[in-house]
């Protein structure tokens, strides 16, 4: 199969109507964070056990249509002796990897982080499509405060994001495109407004120069809402009105997906944000989720390191991944969150 017809075939199944992605791919220090909550230690075996029972889960393929992995995990069997990205195969969902090394200080820019781990990564992506991988993800974030993010952030962000999307499909594989935002601060609505319009009008930029065919890959944003400590908590409405009219801006109508992230919003508050933009008019995208912890928070809980609790974390995480499908097509309801 060719290159091209490798992508398509792939953005086809990530961009499934009805669907959405799971991001799974914690790095070892953040899955640390997240067991440490519920009181687990984070040893090889407790994440290869959390992660194969949720790829198990029955009927997930039916509202999720990918999964973004975390280098370790591409490389683990379930307990039957089934790779990982195998087993999510047998459930209809595509394998994808997170590829960026981290993020660290950016020089002469105090306050801004750039995201690493250009060097190489053509070699190990080949190595990846090896172990199953079909898509990739890269994720660069931009504080909001002060003077930040700076112009200098901004544009040295939008250049490693292209660069790493266009090395991606030259390998057949399709880029996740990770702007972040950070919802930490306490800035209003409209400056987060600003701050994204600014950085997608960069990062589309970017991608222009490097070539990237934007009808095979995915634009992973964070949603206009305002920080988390700003006085003032928006409403969906206002979250939907503002990412849409910042999104209609700058993200062509060729990029087929949108999935958001939740970054740090609450499970039933980044689906009711979500099912609001997705009742709004003139969207010419897919609108879905790519989310990590709104739809792991309940699951989580629910498993607590308890392997009898198996069936409940599968349960939690099907609930959640139900309710982010149908706010794709704007039909959720909180009423449907009683089980
Ligand atoms: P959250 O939905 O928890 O923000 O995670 C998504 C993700 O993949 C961050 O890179």
């Amino acid at each position: 199969m060719g290159i091209q017809q490798q992508r398509q075939d792939t953005i086809a199944a990530l961009v499934a109507p009805g669907k959405g992605i799971l991001a799974a791919d914690e790095s070892s220090p953040t899955i640390a964070k997240r067991f440490a909550a519920i009181a687990v230690e984070s040893t090889e075996a407790n994440r290869r056990e959390y992660r194969s029972l949720l790829f198990a889960t029955p009927r997930l393929g039916d509202s999720i249509s990918g999964v973004i992995l975390f280098e370790e995990t591409l490389g683990q069997n379930d307990d039957d002796g089934t790779p990982l990205p195998q087993r999510l195969v047998q459930q209809g969902i595509v394998p994808g990897i997170k590829v960026d090394k981290g993020k660290g200080p950016l020089a002469n820019a105090p306050g801004d982080e750039i995201t690493r781990g250009l060097d190489g990564l053509e070699k190990r992506l080949e190595g990846y499509l090896q172990q199953g991988a079909r898509f990739a993800k890269w994720r660069c974030v931009y504080h909001i405060g002060g003077h930040n993010p700076g112009p200098l952030a901004v544009k040295a962000n939008a250049e490693v994001l292209a660069s790493y999307a266009a090395i991606c499909q030259s390998l057949g594989m399709v880029p996740i495109v990770e702007p972040e935002v950070l919802i930490d601060g306490d800035h209003d609505l409209e400056r987060c407004a600003q701050v994204s319009e600014t950085v997608l009008h960069e990062v589309f930029h970017a991608l222009h120069r490097h070539r990237v065919e934007l009808e095979t890959m995915i634009l992973k944003p964070s949603m206009v809402t305002p920080g988390k400590d700003h006085p003032q908590a928006a409403t969906a409405e206002q979250v939907a009105e503002h990412t849409l009219r910042v999104f209609r801006r700058v993200v062509p109508a060729a990029v087929p997906g949108i999935n958001f992230l939740s970054g740090g919003q609450g499970p039933e508050e980044a689906t009711v944000n979500l099912n609001a933009i997705n009742q709004a008019s003139h969207r010419p995208w897919t609108l879905s989720f790519s989310y990590g912890r709104a739809l792991q928070e309940p699951a989580l809980a629910a498993w607590g390191g308890h392997h009898d609790q198996r069936e409940a974390a599968q349960q939690a995480l099907l609930h959640r991944a139900r309710m982010n499908a149908l706010a794709t097509t704007g039909e959720y309801r909180t009423t449907l969150e009683a089980r």
